[in-house]
């Protein structure tokens, strides 16, 4: 116990999965003279501590997706965008996409559905926060567009497509 020289949270929270350590270790020596701080309670405070950090840990992984991964996730858009140059296909090319109002690619103006460009008329920004509820749900983000496509539904895929649209890929 002595020798705990990793850091200390994730360690508490290994170790809390044997009740029987954890016992041990809810009660070092400095809690000795802890009359006024019952088992109970400092229990409760390393078990809340831990799951607080498993929350941060799980908002954080969502938070920032990887680009990398999101490449391999884009293989599902390829036929229809390029994201690495300003190529059009089927739909627009999603060079920059992240920050771009809807429907305002300028060499994809003629093809865009009036629900698209009314969309952005309206003032939808690709933030990040649209983008996601986009690509989980296309029809319902902007019912009337004509991406023919489902969405996705893997909340990682999405925050990792994105981070990958964001890092603006070069070929
Ligand atoms: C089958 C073809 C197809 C697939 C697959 C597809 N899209 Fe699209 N996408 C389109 C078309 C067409 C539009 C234009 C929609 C409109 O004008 O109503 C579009 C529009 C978009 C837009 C809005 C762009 C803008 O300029 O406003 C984004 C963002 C987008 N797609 C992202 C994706 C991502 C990311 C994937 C993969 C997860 C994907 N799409 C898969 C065809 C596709």
């Amino acid at each position: 116990m002595r020798n705990n020289k990793g850091p200390g949270p994730v360690w508490r929270c290994r170790q809390a999965s044997n009740p029987a350590t954890m016992q041990r270790l809810l009660r070092p020596r400095s809690y000795k003279t802890a009359s006024q701080s019952s088992p109970g309670s400092v229990m409760f405070r390393a078990v809340s501590s831990a799951s607080i950090l498993l929350l941060a840990t799980a908002l954080a992984a969502h938070a920032g997706g990887d680009p990398a991964l999101g490449k391999h996730v884009f293989n599902r858009c390829i036929s229809c965008h390029e994201a690495a140059t300003d190529r059009d296909k089927v739909g627009p090319h999603l060079l920059g996409v992240v920050g771009r109002t809807a429907g305002s690619a300028e060499s994809f103006l003629g093809h865009y559905s009036e629900a698209m460009k009314s969309a952005g008329a309206g003032g939808l920004v690709w933030d990040e926060a649209n983008l996601a509820e986009y690509l989980k749900a296309p029809r319902l983000k902007v019912p009337g567009n004509k991406m023919d496509f489902a969405g996705l539904t893997n909340d990682d895929d999405i925050a990792n497509v994105i981070a990958y649209l964001k890092a603006d890929p070069k070929p």
